[in-house]
């Protein structure tokens, strides 16, 4: 189905079931224990045997020896997997660098060996005895020093931005604000590891998995192994947990398929935690500039934001400057991006990738500046919104309520409690600051496919590849087919997370749920042709509710029209505003309370709010969940995450959860959240929008702007640790 914009009425707005908070659909499997993650699939894929990776102890340079011997004769060892044997293997379009390394290293804790056992136990204790060599070379592993030398990177979104003449503008403008601002390295660090098993069948490959993206995973795995797409198959039902980390095929899914070949049976492959850092992906750190000038009434003249990252050769940039280009007013506008070589593990998307660590930036540059024009920091953001794209005037957003979220959050939060002046204000040992920034985050509108099938007991199945990353998918595509066949959520079955299911759009930068549920409006678009025309009623009248089918004055149960058998429809939703005329675009504003120890510098966030306008919420209680973690995740970012660089060695040396803070139950305090009534008919039929990534956006800035405000120092390097307020 094409689909033609703007959405008209149709069947999703009687809003029975979708929109409304209905309880997670796997809720019950997940707490239970009985939902099978992938290292679990012992019914599916029995007798499995245990594959240890083992990863390189150098962050560049080559393998001069390995000596896999004492591994081969340890007990219960099967096989021992490194470059020498296992083949030609090529690479996928999805990673940087190999999958499988040897004898060149690209990066510490790359993976060279693959060793399977009888046991876990067996596999890790012949892991211990690989012997490796090293040549070393000398690596790039602080950005800071490399950046002199980065390079504008490849591709039309990556080019530098310009509108009139910025240089001239900032340089004219009465108030100005140039200041430097650093994001540091920062893990998904999601709860279930990076996991697989593998089986063939002759020359048919299974592999029950972790995975975001189903597509692009079997097609990087066939690719690799150098087998045609078909003869693989991904299922991959449940998942720990995504963030980004999970979008692309990783080490442990090729090395259990070819484990998995040498041992000639299932063979089950987990990261464990101290590798998965440096073995897998991370959000790339920043250095980022901005310079904003305005006139004295608050008036934005010129913006510009220059951003540097780094990567291996060949990766791609962390796209920091993204929402500079969209979400303030200003007729004098540059962005810039610059790419450097570096030899940390593989940067690459973590939620929210480009707009997180760049609103990290914005915001507190946004706050700097109403501070500098004595202008509230709400009203500053008000006087600079804009209606149109401000780098191609004429091209307006399909929805924009930033004032709306920035107004109806400042009276909610009690905004006007605020000291504009800032360390005015204090409990006993603790000082109170309160902070804002605006949320921003791209709609991106993916091609998505599903296939319905209706039972004679009136059962619909829906089945996509789409996968549920503890997003709540399985719960929205539910809450879709039954408004759609007009059947209670209890007569809707969904199957998720199989290659061999129709396409869909997976789960990635936000676009999962608007359009994987286009994809399943589509396929229920096409069942109930079907339907009508084997009930004899003319399609277009046809009216399904209530488990019927009623046209022309007659009444039908549903499950008439299969009694004859099963019916199938398949279908795919192919993207809105094919034309791109409109900008898509999700708005919020965080607002945040802190109180930080006048003495130690301990900060402590009190209260946060969320106002988000993000088209059509199909599910008020899984949107929200995802909302309050995303500010959680900002809580992290603002305060303790950062990937400690080992500055010699080239390593993330904080690679488990005990050196990698995140937030635990005591540091987060109450969280609000308000979604603004707002239908998006330019994004889908379904009128929705993408929420999971927006929660993030901006959050750590809120933060850093709010101890500003309790304290009066400002700190421009995240993680706004303790050490930096005294
Ligand atoms: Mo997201 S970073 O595209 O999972």
């Amino acid at each position: 189905m094409k689909f033609t914009t703007p959405a008209t009425t149709n069947p999703i707005d009687q809003l029975k079931v979708v929109g409304r908070p209905l309880d997670r659909v796997d809720g019950p499997a997940k707490t239970s224990g009985s939902a099978p993650y992938a290292y679990e699939q012992n019914d599916a894929a029995p007798n499995a045997a245990y594959g240890y990776v083992v990863g390189a102890g150098v962050a560049k340079g080559h393998i001069t020896s390995m000596n896999l011997d004492a591994a081969r004769r340890a007990p219960g060892v099967l096989a021992v997997i490194s470059a020498e044997n296992a083949g030609t293997l090529g690479k996928g379009k999805f990673n940087t660098a190999k999958l499988l390394g040897g004898p060149e290293i690209a990066h510490y804790h790359q993976a060279i060996a693959l060793v399977v056992a009888e046991t876990f136990e067996q596999a890790r204790a012949a892991a211990g005895l690989v012997k490796v060599t090293y040549a070393k070379e000398k690596g790039a592993y602080e950005l800071d020093k490399v950046k002199g030398a980065a390079k504008q990177p490849k591709g039309d979104d990556n080019a530098d931005t310009k509108v009139g003449d910025f240089e001239r503008a900032f340089a004219g403008a009465p108030v100005r604000l140039d200041a430097t601002y650093h994001t540091p390295d920062q893990s998904h660090a999601m709860m279930e590891p990076h996991a697989s098993i593998a089986a063939w069948e002759g020359d048919k490959l299974t592999v029950w998995t972790a995975n975001q993206m189903i597509d692009w995973s079997r097609g990087d795995l066939a690719k690799t192994l150098g087998i045609p797409k078909e003869n693989v198959r991904l299922i991959s039902p449940f998942i720990g947990g995504g963030f980004g980390g999970k979008l692309f095929l990783r080490s442990e899914a090729l090395l259990a398929a070819l484990g998995a070949r040498a041992a000639k049976r299932p063979v089950k492959v987990a990261l464990s935690r101290p590798l998965m850092i440096n073995n897998t992906t991370h959000r790339p750190a920043t250095i980022q500039r901005i310079r904003i000038g305005a006139t004295r009434d608050g008036k934005i003249s010129a913006i510009g934001h220059e951003s540097w990252s780094g990567d291996l050769p060949g990766g791609q940039p962390e796209t920091a400057v993204m929402q500079t280009r969209l979400l303030y007013a200003g007729p004098h506008r540059m962005t810039r991006m610059r790419l450097a070589v570096l030899d940390l593990p593989e940067g690459n998307a973590m939620r929210a990738p480009g707009e997180a660590p760049g609103l990290m930036a914005l915001e507190i540059a946004m706050d700097e500046m109403a501070d500098k024009l004595k202008i509230d920091p709400v009203t500053f953001r008000i006087l600079n919104d804009t209606k149109v794209d401000p780098e191609k005037p004429g091209r307006a957003f399909s929805q924009r309520r930033l004032i709306d979220c920035l107004r109806s959050g400042a009276e909610r939060f009690g905004w006007t409690e605020r000291s504009a002046e800032p360390g005015k204000k204090r409990e006993g040992r603790w000082l109170i600051g309160m902070g804002v920034a605006s949320a921003f985050r791209n709609n991106l509108v993916m091609k998505s496919g599903a296939r319905i099938r209706l039972d004679a007991k009136g059962v619909v199945t829906v089945e996509t590849d789409m996968t549920d990353i503890g997003t709540g998918s399985y719960t929205i595509i539910a809450q879709t087919a039954a408004e759609m066949m007009g059947v209670a959520i209890d007569k809707v079955v969904v199957k998720l997370g199989d290659s061999s299911f129709p396409v869909s759009a997976g789960s990635g930068g936000q676009w999962g749920a608007n359009s994987a549920t286009a994809g399943v409006y589509a396929a229920c678009m096409k069942m109930r042709e079907t339907v009508a025309q084997k009930l004899g009623m003319n399609p277009a009248e046809a009216q399904f509710s209530d488990g019927a089918v009623s046209a022309g004055g007659k009444s039908v149960a549903l499950a008439q029209a299969a009694q004859g058998g099963e019916l199938v429809a398949e279908d795919a939703m192919e993207y809105g505003d094919l034309d791109k005329k409109f900008q898509q675009s999700t708005f919020g504003a965080h607002f945040v309370e802190v109180a930080v120890d006048a003495a130690t510098g301990e900060t402590r966030v009190r209260r946060m709010l969320a106002v988000c306008a993000a088209g059509r919420i199909l599910n008020p209680k899984s949107a929200r969940s995802q909302v309050i973690g995303a500010m959680t995740m900002g809580l992290g970012a603002a305060l303790m995450e950062e990937l400690v660089v080992d500055k010699r060695s080239g390593f993330f040396v904080n690679h488990d959860l005990a050196g990698y803070e995140v937030p635990v139950h005591a540091d987060v305090p109450h969280q609000d959240v308000v979604f603004l009534d707002e239908t998006d008919p330019m994004s889908s039929p379904m009128k929705a929008k993408g929420v999971g990534e927006l929660g993030i956006c901006g959050v750590a800035a809120a933060i850093a702007n709010a101890v500003y405000n309790a304290t009066g120092v400002r700190v421009r390097d995240y993680p706004v640790t303790l050490d930096k307020l005294l």
